[in-house]
C-alpha cells in the first residue's frame, strides 16, 4: 500500500500490514513516527490526532486502507527546532505542556483549526478543540492559540 506521509510517499509492506490496521499503529509501530501517541483508542481523546487533507483525524480509529493516497499530516512535520510552527512558538511562549502526553494532538488539532479560522474566538477554540489534557492545560491552549493566530496574520512570520 502507498501512503503519503509528511509530503513523501511510503509504501508499506501488504504482509505486515491490512488495510484495516489503524493508523495510528502503521505510523508508530511500522513506520516510527512516535510523535502521535495512543491514549484511549476509542476516538475519546485526541492523543493520536493527525491530519488527513487537512482535517484533524483521530488515527487510532483511522483504518489505514481509508487513507491511502490522501495527504497524511503528522506532528514530526509540524515545524522544526529550527523554523517552529507559529503554534509551537506560541505554546512555548505560554508554558503549554505539562507532562506533555497530550500535547502533539492538541497542536495538530489547533493547526487544523487554524487552517480553516484564522481568528477564532474562545467558543470556536471550545467547540473545534475536544481533545482531552489530564493535566488541565485548557486555558493555557486556548491563549496560545489566539497568540498564534496573531503571529500567523499576513505580514507576520509563522
Ligand atoms: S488514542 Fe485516538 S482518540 Fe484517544
Ligand atoms: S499536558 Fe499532560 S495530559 Fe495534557
Amino acid at each position: 500500500m502507498e501512503l503519503t506521509i509528511n509530503g513523501r510517499k511510503t509504501t508499506v509492506d501488504d504482509a505486515a500490514v491490512a488495510p484495516e490496521m489503524p493508523l495510528l499503529w502503521v505510523l508508530r509501530d511500522v513506520l516510527n513516527l512516535t510523535g502521535t501517541k495512543f491514549g484511549c483508542g476509542i476516538a475519546a481523546c485526541g492523543a493520536c490526532t493527525v491530519h488527513v487533507d487537512g482535517q484533524a483525524t483521530r488515527a487510532c480509529v483511522t483504518p489505514v486502507g481509508s487513507v491511502a493516497g490522501q495527504p497524511i499530516r503528522t506532528i514530526e512535520a509540524l515545524g522544526s527546532p529550527e523554523a517552529p510552527h507559529a503554534l509551537q512558538q506560541a505554546w512555548v511562549q505560554h508554558n503549554v505542556p505539562q507532562c506533555g502526553y497530550c500535547q502533539s494532538g492538541m497542536l495538530m488539532a489547533a493547526a487544523a483549526l487554524l487552517q480553516k479560522n484564522p481568528r477564532p474566538s474562545d467558543a470556536d477554540i471550545d467547540a473545534a478543540i475536544t481533545n482531552l489534557c489530564r493535566c488541565g492545560t485548557y486555558p493555557r491552549v486556548r491563549a496560545a492559540i489566539h497568540t498564534a493566530a496573531a503571529l500567523m496574520q499576513p505580514g507576520k512570520k509563522a
